[in-house]
C-alpha cells in the first residue's frame, strides 16, 4: 500500500520478498508446455495428506489470515490421485469439439417414424445419463483440497466434455422431426445411485470404471446403430471423451491399489455394488425398457425386425459386460473374476 510521507510516495513492497521457490524455469517439451511440464521442484509435490483449507495454490507462499474456505474432504492423495492426470487433462484440452460444427448435422434426413422415435427415447436417455455424469464429478472437484490439482483440472475438463455430450443428444432429439421422449428415470436408478456414494473412490467405480465403461461400450457400437453421418460422429467424438474418463476410473483404482492396500478389499465391495448394477442392465430378462426397446428398434431398422434389434442389443450388453471385466483387470483388481466373486462371467455365459 502506498503511503505518503514529507509529500514523497514510500511504497511497502514486501509482497515482492514473499515468493514460491524462485527461479523456476519450467522446460518446454514437444508438445508445448504441459501441466507435466510445470510440476517442477515443490510446485510438482503434492503431499500424501493435505492441510491445504484455503484454496491457496500449490507452491504459493501460505497467507496466516487467510479464511478456511474450501472444507475440502478429500485431503489423502491416495484418496483421488492417478499416475496419468496431466497427460488427460492436456489431452482433453487438445480434443475439445463444438457440438454446433463439428457436427454435419445437414447429413441427417427424414427416417420412418419408429425408428425417429427409437432415436429420440435414446437421446432423451442419454441426456439424462449425461447429466448424471456431470453433475456429480463437479460435486467432488468442490470437495478436494487444490494440492491435488491434476485430478481436479481432469474433472474439470470432464464437466466441460459432459455439459457437451448432454448438449450433442437435446440437438439430436430436436433436430429432425421429432423431440425429447419420456425421462427414464435413469437419474434415480443405478445411475443415479452414483451420487450417493460417500467416498470419491466409491464413485469413481460406479461412475467411471462401470457406469462410463458401459457408455463408452455403447458409443463404440455407433458405428451400427447411427442411421446417418452426423450420429456417426456424434458416437465417436463421444468415445473419444468417454476413453478419458473411463482411463481416469481405472488409473485412479491401479493407484489406490499399490498406495493404500489396506483398502482392497473395500474397493471390492465397491465393484460388487457397481457390477450388480451393469449385471442387472445385461440380464435379457430385464431388456423391455424404454432403452433397450429403443436400441433394438434401431438397430433392426424399425420395429418389423424387432427381435433381430434385440438379439444385437443383448450382444452389446455382452460385450459392454465382457470390456468392464478386462477394465476392472487392468486397474489390477482381476481376482474377482479368479475366486468366483464376480458374476460378469455367469452372465457372459448365460447371455451367450
Ligand atoms: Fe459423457
Ligand atoms: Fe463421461
Amino acid at each position: 500500500m502506498a503511503t505518503v510521507e514529507n509529500g514523497t510516495e514510500q511504497f511497502d513492497l514486501g509482497w515482492m520478498r514473499r515468493t514460491g521457490p524462485w527461479n523456476t524455469r519450467a522446460p518446454r517439451g514437444k508438445h508445448g508446455l504441459t501441466l507435466a511440464d510445470v510440476a517442477v521442484g515443490a510446485y510438482g509435490e503434492a503431499p500424501d495428506e493435505s492441510d491445504n483449507q484455503t484454496g491457496r495454490p500449490r507452491g504459493a507462499v501460505a497467507r496466516p489470515g487467510s479464511y478456511r474456505i474450501g472444507g475440502y474432504a478429500v485431503r489423502s492423495k491416495s484418496e483421488i490421485w492417478l499416475d496419468n492426470a496431466s497427460f488427460l487433462y492436456e489431452e482433453a484440452l487438445q480434443r475439445q469439439w463444438s457440438s454446433a460444427t463439428d457436427v454435419p448435422w445437414h447429413t441427417i434426413e427424414p427416417l420412418p417414424d419408429d425408428v425417429e422415435q427409437a432415436e429420440c427415447q435414446l437421446a432423451t436417455f442419454l441426456t439424462e445419463v449425461e447429466f448424471v455424469a456431470g453433475d456429480v464429478p463437479a460435486r467432488w472437484v468442490s470437495l478436494t483440497t487444490p494440492d491435488f490439482l491434476e485430478p481436479r483440472q481432469v474433472l474439470l475438463a470432464q464437466v466441460m466434455d459432459e455439459a457437451r455430450h448432454m448438449d450433442v443428444f437435446r440437438k439430436r432429439a430436436l433436430a429432425n422431426g421429432g423431440g425429447l421422449m419420456q425421462a427414464t428415470g435413469a437419474t434415480s436408478g443405478f445411475v443415479g445411485g452414483i451420487d450417493l456414494s460417500r467416498d470419491f473412490t466409491e464413485m469413481s467405480s460406479r461412475l467411471h470404471v462401470s457406469g462410463e465403461g458401459a457408455v463408452l461400450t455403447l458409443f463404440r457400437m455407433g458405428e451400427l446403430m447411427a442411421q446417418n453421418e452426423a450420429e456417426k460422429v456424434i458416437y465417436r467424438l463421444c468415445a473419444q471423451d468417454e476413453a478419458r474418463h473411463v482411463a481416469f476410473g481405472i488409473m485412479h483404482l491401479r493407484y489406490m491399489a499399490s498406495a493404500a492396500p489396506e483398502r482392497r478389499e473395500e474397493i471390492h465391495c465397491y465393484l460388487d455394488e457397481a457390477e450388480a448394477g451393469i449385471i442387472g442392465a445385461a440380464n435379457p430378462v430385464g431388456q423391455l425398457t424404454p432403452t433397450s426397446e429403443s436400441m433394438a428398434i434401431i438397430l433392426g431398422g424399425g420395429k418389423a425386425n424387432f427381435d433381430d434389434g434385440m438379439n444385437k442389443v443383448i450382444a452389446i450388453r455382452r460385450r459392454q459386460l465382457g470390456e468392464y471385466k478386462k477394465r476392472v483387470i487392468s486397474a489390477g483388481f482381476g481376482e474377482r473374476f479368479e475366486n468366483g466373486r464376480s458374476g460378469v462371467d455367469r452372465m457372459i455365459d448365460h447371455a451367450a
